[in-house]
């Protein structure tokens, strides 16, 4: 595996791939690698000639600087994961190097007006700055997000059309643990016990689910925020249901072809997000 921890060792690095016509697929990551994770980059892997990975904790997409700061890092073991999935080319930068070029501002108008983009001012935009220089500067065919980040998957495809970049975004199925966690980086930051209730969030959303013949989509909202404050521990901060391409809210069942419903809830101290599809 190549390790590049400059623009300058990738461009080169880059370079001769490209000199040899080999597909690129790209997984852009914050480190703290875990099996979610290793899903995307088994994809890549298999999907392309080449596998780039980048690990990077992107500071302009933190809106809270303790939610920077306490975000884990540990470069060694990233390494390793990495280099056991097959990966190609690591690019480990730092931050001075990534913003040479100041960062510019995104806007994503409706897109970002809900979730995330409301809750979390200005991440998307710091978002889409490290993920389009991290496109062009890898001149990957492919890069490998997680459903996850539901509306992240909807900005950058909406970033690309934005910069007239020419690369395909796939997005790739929740991987969650074996009692139904969404696998994330934060979830190492839950205590023990918060651990044991943390499972909880995709129960509820299942559950909702099975009521989704029965209960309009009002009605749904209202038994997922009754059922979060059955549990004490949870704080909701938001649960929405909106349409899966536009992500605006959606309250009646007419026209409608994706549904989502997305989650963001608090559990000792840490933010975790999940979704559920409707249809
Ligand atoms: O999803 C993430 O881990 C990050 O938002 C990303 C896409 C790597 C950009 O920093």
């Amino acid at each position: 595996m190549n390790i590049c921890r400059t623009v300058e060792e990738l461009n080169s690095a880059i370079e001769s791939v490209k000199l040899q016509h080999k597909t690129i697929g790209l997984v852009p990551t914050m480190g703290a690698l875990h099996d979610g994770h290793k899903s995307l980059f088994i994809r890549a892997r298999k999907e392309n000639d080449v596998f780039v990975s980048s690990v990077f904790v992107n500071p302009i997409q933190f809106n809270n600087k303790e939610d920077f700061e306490k975000y884990p890092r540990d470069e060694q073991k990233d390494l390793a994961v990495l280099e056991e999935c097959g990966c190609d080319i690591a690019f480990v930068p730092k931050a001075e190097d990534v913003y040479q070029q100041e960062p510019k501002e995104f806007h994503f108008g409706k897109l970002e007006e809900v979730m995330e983009g409301k809750q979390r001012p200005g991440h998307f935009s710091g978002v889409a700055n490290i993920v389009s220089r991290l496109f062009l500067w890898t001149k990957a065919d492919r890069a490998y997000f997680g459903e996850k980040d539901y509306q992240q998957i909807a900005i950058i495809k909406d970033m690309i059309r934005q910069e007239n970049i020419n690369i395909e975004i796939v997005p790739c199925p929740i991987y969650r643990d074996e009692d139904g966690l969404a696998t994330s980086s934060r979830n190492q930051r839950l205590s023990k016990e918060a651990r044991l209730i943390a499972p909880k969030i995709h129960q509820i959303l299942e559950k909702s689910f099975l009521q989704k013949d029965s209960l309009s989509f009002n009605q749904i909202t209202r038994f997922v925020e009754d059922e979060f404050a059955k549990v004490k521990e949870f704080q909701l901060e938001y649960f929405i249901i909106v349409d899966d391409t536009t992500l605006q809210p959606i309250h009646t069942r007419e026209n409608n072809q994706g549904v989502v419903g997305c989650v963001a809830v608090w559990l000792d101290g840490v933010r975790l997000i999940d979704i559920q599809r409707y249809y």
